[in-house]
């Protein structure tokens, strides 16, 4: 069962770089987000998940590992981030590291020992054919890089060699069982990995490509699954408070290998996706898009089956966005967003706010930056006022990690703090209703009350009813028994006479 301090855990994704420089030059850094920590406390957040902040030649913006122990330079020092542990537990904050247990950098020196003729400690920590000009039965490699006549397998980039935790049924010579000595002795690796950070104050992982541990397993991960179901048990032992959160979106799957919590990712055909991004094809459908023609059950479906199969075991995490997907800013506005984070924020599970959405921070159109791509739009400097750099940094422009968004009217933390109806008090305001009340966190019961196909949706958590139209018509409905105080609302909305009447785009808590 997850670790109690999930049930009211609302997290904030810091993507490092781009937070807060407080050195000048020019990239966000463990010290900008120590200073920032009475921000993040001050949204609702009682959680960090930062980005991989470790040694990297940043050839896939450090999930490519170059030292799992070291903190990158750029960033500052181990000490630091022992400093940010603290301060952050000081306040309530929990922080999650990021874990990348499926590859390293090809720079990182288990890879380097690897990739030479001598066989050593390290001959066997990645998955080598055994010759120069050999195929991988369908898996990405690479030839021609080493000393040692092989080939070895890919994880994603290039520069990330898969780490090797064994096949679920090997058919060739070289592969290896993931019971074999050699895949053990990787997931022993990642262990010792995880020790460390935990026994200097980290909270648990956020772990990337979780599924992507053993090559050849079958539809339900059964090999990767007893993997993670081993580290449980080790946390289980020796950090019995530790988080870990996948990367996955396969809650059925994850959540039984041992996670508390899994992601919704913006996977085309996910339900998570016809949520706010539904724009793939040149019509947008998204539900929180006003008069989009969007269904909420196009999401419920997938999701309600993933809930009702999961709810025992542990969370589902619905996310405004992450470091990898377009931001919701892109194709919704102010008001939009307001209803979809209201949404986002009162369902089961464990929310995740990637930074910069709280004030509707844009997607912009940057050149691509240490494997980004298109990514990259997502990943520039927060906007904390409309002075210079956006308060992101005393350095000179041209020394930015990303240009700051220049437009006239980019939002920025200074002025919404001072407009109360701004999507930045919005965002507070939603989360302190979730805290100040246990049927609106992680674990107390959803139940579907009404999704007219004409959009509103209407759900029960316990004792409180929420009720929200995305439209831009008002629109009732005959629902007897949704009546009660109302405890918060976005918009017009009220419940009487066994009728319920919502205003244009509007969201109503009621008790
Ligand atoms: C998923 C991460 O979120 C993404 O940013 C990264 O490029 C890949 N995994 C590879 O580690």
């Amino acid at each position: 069962m997850a670790a109690a301090w999930l049930k009211d855990a609302v997290f904030y994704e810091i993507y490092p770089q781009s937070f807060y420089d407080t050195n000048g030059d020019g990239i966000g850094d463990i010290n900008g987000i120590i200073e920032k920590l009475d921000y993040v406390k001050g949204l609702g957040c009682n959680a960090l998940w930062i980005n991989p902040c470790f040694d990297s030649p940043f050839k896939d913006a450090g999930y490519d590992v170059r030292d799992y122990k070291k903190v990158a330079p750029r960033y500052g020092t181990n000490e630091d981030l022992y400093r940010l542990f603290e301060e952050a537990h000081k306040k309530g904050i929990r922080v999650l590291l990021d874990l990348v247990p499926g590859h390293t950098s090809e720079e990182h020196p288990w890879f380097r020992e690897s990739q030479k003729v001598e066989k050593n400690e390290y001959t066997d920590r990645y998955i080598w054919t055994d010759f120069c000009f050999q195929g991988a039965q369908g898996l990405p490699y690479i030839g021609g890089e080493s000393e040692r006549s092989g080939t070895y397998i890919l994880n994603f980039f290039k520069c990330q060699p898969a780490l090797n935790y064994g096949f679920l049924n090997p058919t060739e010579p070289w592969q290896k069982s993931f019971r074999d000595p050699a895949a053990i002795a990787t997931r022993e690796a990642i262990k010792d990995v995880m020790r460390f950070w935990l026994s200097h104050g980290c909270d648990g992982f956020r772990v990337d490509m979780a599924p992507s541990l053993v090559k050849n397993d079958d539809e339900k991960k059964s090999g990767t699954s007893a993997i993670w179901r081993d580290v449980r048990r080790m946390l289980n032992c020796e950090f019995p408070d530790a988080a870990m959160v996948s990367e996955w979106s396969n809650p059925k799957l994850s959540l039984r290998a041992g996670y508390d919590c899994d992601f919704c990712l913006n996977e085309p055909g996910s339900g998570y996706s016809t949520l706010m991004r539904d724009y793939g094809n040149g019509e947008d459908h998204s539900y929180f898009k006003k008069d989009a023609g969007g269904n909420i059950n196009r999401f419920l479906d997938q999701y309600l089956d993933w809930y009702e199969d999961t709810k025992d075991l542990g969370y589902i995490s619905l996310l405004t966005c992450n470091h990898d997907t377009i931001r919701p800013r892109y194709n919704l506005d102010e008001a939009e967003l307001k209803i979809a984070y209201a949404f986002l924020f009162t369902m089961p599970g464990v929310p995740f706010l990637y930074y910069g959405d709280e004030i509707g921070m844009r997607y912009l159109d940057v050149p691509t930056k240490e494997g980004g791509y298109y990514r990259t739009g997502s990943r520039t400097p927060m906007q904390w006022t409309a002075g210079k750099n956006a308060g992101f940094s005393e350095g000179k422009a041209e020394d930015l990690y990303l240009p700051v968004d220049a437009s006239e009217d980019a939002p920025n933390v200074a002025d919404e703090e001072k407009d109360p109806a701004s999507l930045l008090n919005t965002v507070k305001e939603i989360l302190a209703l979730r805290h100040s009340q246990k049927d609106l966190q992680a674990d107390a019961p959803l139940e579907v009350i009404c999704t007219e196909p004409g959009c509103p949706f209407v759900y029960r958590r316990g004792t409180i009813t929420l009720a929200l139209n995305p439209t831009g018509a008002e629109v009732s409905l005959p629902l007897k028994d949704v009546t009660g105080e109302v405890l918060y609302k976005i918009g017009e909305g009220s419940a009487a006479d066994g009728k319920l009447v919502l205003g244009a785009q509007s969201f109503v808590a009621f008790r």
